[in-house]
C-alpha cells in the first residue's frame, strides 16, 4: 500500500530538476504564509471583528431599551442616537420581517452578526450585500422593525486586505529570486548532460567550460578529462589502424603485380580475387575512419537524400513509397552511407527492393524491404557484428567484407537512433531504421 502510495507521489512531484528545487524552496514559503494568514484571521481577524460586532449589537439593544422607555421625545432620540453612532436608524411600522434569508453562511462577517444578534434578540433579519460597504439591519419592534444601515467598517477591520498583500507580495518576490537563482544553477547540471549525451553518441564536442558550484564544476572538470582520454585513446586507435591499412596498400599493389608473372592461371586467380577481397576491406576502413571525424551535424531534408540515393542506382527493382517531406538533423555524408549499404544488401542478395519513410511522434522511420532468402532470427545480432558474413558462399562473397550494416549500425546509434531487423512482407528481410527528429538533448 505504501509503495503505491509512494508511486504516486512520484509521479505527482515534478521530473525536472530546476522544479523540484524550486518546489523545495517555494513549498516553505507558501506553507509559512498559509500558516501566518490563518492564525492572524483566527486570533485577530475573527476576535476583533467579534468584538466589535458585540459593541454595535450592544448600541443597538441599548437604543432600543432607551427608545421604550421614552414617552414623549422618541424623534429626537432617534435622530440622537443616528448622530452619535454614524448610523441610519428608522422606525418602519406597521410592516412585517422580510421572510427571505440573505445569510451567506461561509462569510465570517455574517456568521458573527448573527451569533451577536441570535443571543440579544428574538426576530431580526440582515443583509450584507445588497448596500455597498454597509449592512441592512432590521429588527423586530412592536407592530413594526427598526432599520439600522450600518457601515461595515463597524463591525469588521479593514485590514485584513492589506495583510493580504503584504503577505503575498514578498512571497512573489522571494519565490521570483529563488526562480533566477535556481535556473543560473541547474543550467550548468543541462549543459553538462547535453555535452555527455552528445559525446556518447560521438559527436565532436567543442571545448567544454565546466561552471556552477563547485561540485558541479568539479563534476564537469572529471567529464572533461574523460572524454580528453576517451578521445585520445580512439585517435589514437583508429590513427594505429588506418596507418596499418595505408601501408598494408603497397605490399598489396606489389602482390597484384606479382600475380601477373605466376603461370598457373588457376593460383593465380584465387589469389587475385583474394587480393581484390582484401583491397576492399581496406578501402572500406580507410573511407570510414576518414568520413567520421570530419563531418557537422546539419538540417536536411531527408526525403531528398533518399530520392537522389535511389535515383543514383538507376535500378528498375527497386521501388519506394514516400509522400512527405521529411527533416532531420545529422551527419548527412554518414547517413546517405548508411542507407547505402543497406541498399547495398538488398540489391545483393534480393531482386526488389522498397523503400518506405514514415514519421512517428519521435521518430522519422526509415523501412527497407526486400523479397531475398531474408536472415535467420538467430542471426540478427550477429550480421551486425563488423567482418561478419552468415555463409560466405552465399551472394558474391568475392565483393562482401562483413563490414555493411555494423556500420550502417554505428552511424544509426551514432545518431540516437535505432534499426530492427525483421521479415518483410515477401519473406525477405525489413530493416527498420529509427532516426530521432533533432539529434541533442
Ligand atoms: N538483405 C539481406 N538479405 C539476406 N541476407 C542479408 C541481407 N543483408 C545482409 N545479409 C546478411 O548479413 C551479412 C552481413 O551483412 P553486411 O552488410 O554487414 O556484410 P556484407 O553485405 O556481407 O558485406 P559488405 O556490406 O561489407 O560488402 C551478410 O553477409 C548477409 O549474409
Ligand atoms: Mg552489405
Amino acid at each position: 500500500m505504501f509503495y503505491g502510495l509512494n508511486k504516486f507521489i512520484k509521479n505527482l512531484l515534478p521530473k525536472q530538476l530546476f522544479y523540484r528545487a524550486l518546489l523545495i524552496v517555494a513549498t516553505p514559503i507558501i506553507i509559512l504564509q498559509i500558516i501566518i494568514s490563518v492564525v492572524f484571521f483566527d486570533s485577530l481577524w475573527i476576535k476583533t471583528n467579534k468584538g466589535m460586532t458585540r459593541a454595535l449589537v450592544g448600541e443597538i439593544k441599548f437604543f432600543i431599551d432607551a427608545y421604550d422607555n421614552e414617552q414623549y421625545n422618541k424623534d429626537s432620540l432617534t435622530k440622537l442616537f443616528s448622530d452619535a453612532h454614524n448610523l441610519k436608524v428608522e422606525y418602519v411600522s406597521n410592516k412585517i420581517l422580510p421572510k427571505n434569508d440573505q445569510e451567506r453562511w461561509f462569510s465570517p462577517m455574517d456568521r458573527t452578526l448573527r451569533r451577536e444578534l441570535k443571543s440579544n434578540f428574538a426576530n431580526y433579519w440582515f443583509d450584507t450585500i445588497s448596500i455597498q460597504e454597509s449592512i441592512d439591519l432590521k429588527i423586530k419592534y412592536s407592530n413594526g422593525y427598526f432599520q439600522f444601515i450600518v457601515p461595515k467598517d463597524r463591525v469588521t477591520n479593514s485590514s485584513a486586505r492589506i495583510f493580504g498583500l503584504w503577505i503575498t507580495l514578498p512571497a512573489f518576490l522571494l519565490i521570483i529570486i529563488a526562480l533566477i537563482f535556481l535556473k543560473n544553477q541547474t543550467r550548468p547540471i543541462i549543459n553538462l548532460a547535453k555535452a555527455s549525451a552528445k559525446f556518447g553518441r560521438g559527436e565532436n564536442v567543442d571545448e567544454f567550460r565546466p561552471s556552477g558550484a563547485l561540485e558541479i564544476r568539479q563534476a564537469g572538470y572529471e567529464f572533461d578529462k574523460m572524454r580528453k582520454r576517451i578521445m585520445r585513446h580512439l585517435n589514437q586507435r583508429s590513427e594505429m589502424l588506418s596507418g596499418i591499412s595505408h601501408d598494408l596498400r603497397t605490399p598489396l599493389t606489389r602482390i597484384k603485380l606479382q600475380l601477373t608473372f605466376i603461370k598457373d592461371k588457376e593460383i593465380s586467380k584465387k589469389l587475385s580475387s583474394d587480393v581484390q577481397e582484401m583491397e576492399k576491406m581496406l578501402n572500406e576502413y580507410l573511407q570510414f575512419a576518414s568520413s567520421r571525424s570530419l563531418e557537422q551535424n546539419e538540417k536536411f531534408n531527408l526525403t531528398d537524400l533518399i530520392i537522389n540515393i535511389i535515383k543514383k542506382y538507376e535500378n528498375k527493382s527497386i521501388t519506394s513509397e514516400i509522400n512527405e517531406n521529411i527533416f532531420m538533423t545529422g551527419r548527412k555524408n554518414l547517413i546517405t552511407r548508411c542507407i547505402n549499404n543497406l541498399i547495398d544488401n538488398g540489391v545483393k542478395y534480393a531482386n526488389k527492393v522498397h523503400i518506405h519513410i514514415s514519421k512517428s511522434s519521435n521518430y522519422n522511420i526509415i523501412t527497407i524491404d526486400d523479397d531475398g532468402p531474408g536472415i535467420d532470427k538467430k542471426e540478427y545480432e550477429n550480421v551486425f557484428r563488423p567482418f561478419y558474413k552468415i555463409n560466405r558462399s552465399r551472394g558474391d562473397s568475392k565483393s562482401s567484407v562483413g563490414l555493411g550494416l555494423s556500420i550502417a549500425s554505428d552511424i544509426i546509434r551514432s545518431h540516437g537512433g535505432n534499426v530492427t531487423l525483421d521479415k518483410s512482407p515477401t519473406k525477405g528481410l525489413r530493416v527498420k531504421v529509427f532516426f530521432p527528429f533533432e539529434t541533442f538533448l
